[in-house]
């Protein structure tokens, strides 16, 4: 396969192509719980337009968004106890997509048995709505901690990215950027705000594990012992591309990317915060904006996620990696590039790629994952995202 070819495969996640089939190997969340309302929500995900909806009897939908009859959208649809009818034609589906009632037409018409569309089952977990648009049967939903476990307060902020996922999540698998883009950019940026720089600090050395779930990325800063918990622990990128990062307070985040098609992708930004002792836990898991662009339509330079953001979407709407010079430093997207196109070999072998879970572990009580209590420098000084005080946030030290 070509270098182009290569590229256009990890790219485009539509029905029917090599990575759209990998990442159809996974649940994927559609919305936050806290986004819906009694009325139908339209959702892009892989490249469908669906509609999303809670259903009278508490069961929640995800069926296709145009109806089969004359393509109103369900999307105005009306809910009903298991079901969603087209507010046009009265036209009737079940949670499965079937068709099961054409009210215009004669009462002994045979027509809705033959109208299926595209019906996807969906659970909640951690205030997310999961949904499986994979062949059946669906395989667990994989239960991490920072959904599930115990002791946590959950919040979480959506950006709506208008690239290619794929740039998203290699800025995991690139650690040294850490050292440039939020320390020394920072500084830059701090000195013309007249603010106090950062305390800059520079990699050692950065090592990956492949294991079940994804790739663990690890790093030396120079002046700290082999000891160090960023060293001989890390963090993960798990399968297909989300971010789990621990800050030292016991902050968790996950940086879940969802591919809406090949030039749009959803980040949530998902907080599981330790609850102090004592404390009743809070209600629900609220949901909040994380923009990339001020009111000024310009780029957020001296917030953590806004940096991040900034250099994602200046790679073009899908990068062009053929444009690409990668140096030694880059071995982690490399890896992770090469990891993911195994995966799709597996899948046309007819092998189920790393991470898909089928056994009990997807429940009990959740799946661990590597991660460092403790990590070798503070972002104090910047904030971790438009209104988020960093030290709100994570008050003593954080990694990326
Ligand atoms: S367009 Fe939906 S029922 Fe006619
Ligand atoms: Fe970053």
């Amino acid at each position: 396969m070509s270098e182009t070819d290569r590229y256009a495969v990890l790219t485009r996640v539509g029905p029917g192509t090599p990575m759209g089939g990998y990442m159809r190997h996974f649940w994927q969340p559609v919305a936050a719980l806290a986004e819906l309302t009694d009325e139908p929500k339209r959702v892009r995900v892989l490249g469908e337009d669906l509609v999303l909806f809670k259903s009278r009897s508490g069961a929640f939908g995800l069926v296709q968004e145009r109806c089969p009859h004359r393509s109103a959208s369900l999307a105005c649809g009306m809910i009903e106890d298991k079901h969603i009818r087209c507010s046009y034609h009265g036209w009737k589906f079940d949670l499965e997509g079937q068709c099961v009632e054409t009210p215009a037409e004669r009462p002994d018409s045979k027509l809705k048995e033959r109208v299926k569309i595209s019906g996807y089952p969906v659970q909640e977990c951690g205030g997310l709505l999961w949904a499986w648009l994979g062949k059946k049967p669906a395989p667990l939903l994989p239960r991490f901690e920072y959904l599930v476990g115990e002791g946590f307060d959950r919040d979480m902020t959506i950006s709506a990215m208008p690239c290619n996922w794929l740039q998203i999540a290699e800025n995991n698998m690139d650690p040294h950027h850490v050292e440039y883009l939020h320390l020394m950019y920072t500084n830059y940026v701090l000195e013309k705000q007249g603010r106090p720089p950062m305390q800059m600090r520079h990699h050692a050395k950065v090592d990956y594990d492949l294991f079940e779930h994804g790739i663990v990325k690890r790093r030396l800063w120079e002046g700290d012992s082999e000891d160090s918990e960023e060293w001989r622990i890390g963090h993960p990128v798990i399968w297909p591309g989300t971010l789990v990062v621990t800050y030292p307070n016991g902050v968790l985040q996950a940086q879940i990317r969802v591919p809406q098609d090949d030039t749009n992708t959803i980040i949530y930004w998902y907080n599981a915060r330790p609850r102090p002792a004592g404390q009743p836990p809070k209600h629900g898991v609220p949901v909040g904006d994380n923009p990339f662009k001020d009111e000024n339509g310009k780029f957020y330079r001296d917030n953590l996620n806004g940096q991040d953001m900034m250099v994602m979407l200046t790679q073009g709407v899908i990068a062009d990696r053929s444009l690409e010079t990668l140096g030694e430093s880059d071995r982690g997207v490399v890896l992770y590039r090469r990891v993911l196109l195994e995966q799709i070999d597996r899948i046309a072998r007819g092998e189920e790629p790393m991470g898909v879970v089928r056994d009990e572990a997807g429940n009990t009580p959740f799946i661990p994952l590597p991660r460092e209590s403790h990590v070798g420098y503070s972002f104090e000084g910047v904030d971790a995202a438009p209104g988020e005080k960093w030290a709100e946030m994570a008050p003593k030290e954080a990694a990326e």
